[in-house]
């Protein structure tokens, strides 16, 4: 080999190395995690016993900023509720687990994109002021069945 293409391979892999680290003391060491928007814990195994997730759905409630809450919980490969009617103009405060690995929650046509793991509630709290249908899929992979993966939100009038 060339001693010049040595130097450059060479050169090549410290950069690839230094990168990795420099990524995992960012990502692990200092604590950060992804979906960072909710910091609130409930255990896997127990989500079907958990009070809030047990009947997954939409709740009116009151004395809140937000009209509603709705509770979605993720599993391979499917969403419960598997489809949810949400008056036109509510403020909704959504938050989301998963049962067994890692699942997405994209609502396509806005800007709600969430990360379930197990062992966290995810939340985001939104306005749904626009009616339609939307559709609403995993964006992890979470196996064979992730492509068929959705349920769908419907803001009605
Ligand atoms: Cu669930 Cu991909």
């Amino acid at each position: 080999m060339h001693k010049l293409e040595k130097i450059w391979l060479g050169l090549g892999m410290f950069s690839l190395v230094f990168f990795l680290i420099i990524i995992g003391i960012g990502a692990f060491h200092s604590g950060h995690q992804p979906a960072a928007s909710g910091r609130e814990y409930i255990d896997p195994e127990l989500v079907d016993k958990d009070a809030r997730f047990k009947e997954p759905g939409l709740k009116k409630v009151e004395g809140k900023d937000y009209d509603y809450e709705l509770y979605i919980v993720a599993q391979a490969f499917l969403y419960s509720p598997q489809e949810v009617e949400i008056p036109k103009g509510a403020k909704v405060k959504i938050s989301g687990t998963t049962k067994d690995v890692v699942h997405g929650f994209g609502v396509a046509g806005t800007n709600i994109n969430m990360m379930l793991e197990p062992g966290h509630i995810s939340t985001y709290t939104t306005t749904f002021d626009q009616p339609g249908e939307y559709l609403t899929v995993c964006n992890e992979y979470c196996g064979t069945g992730h492509t068929d993966m959705s349920t769908m939100i419907k803001v009605v009038e």
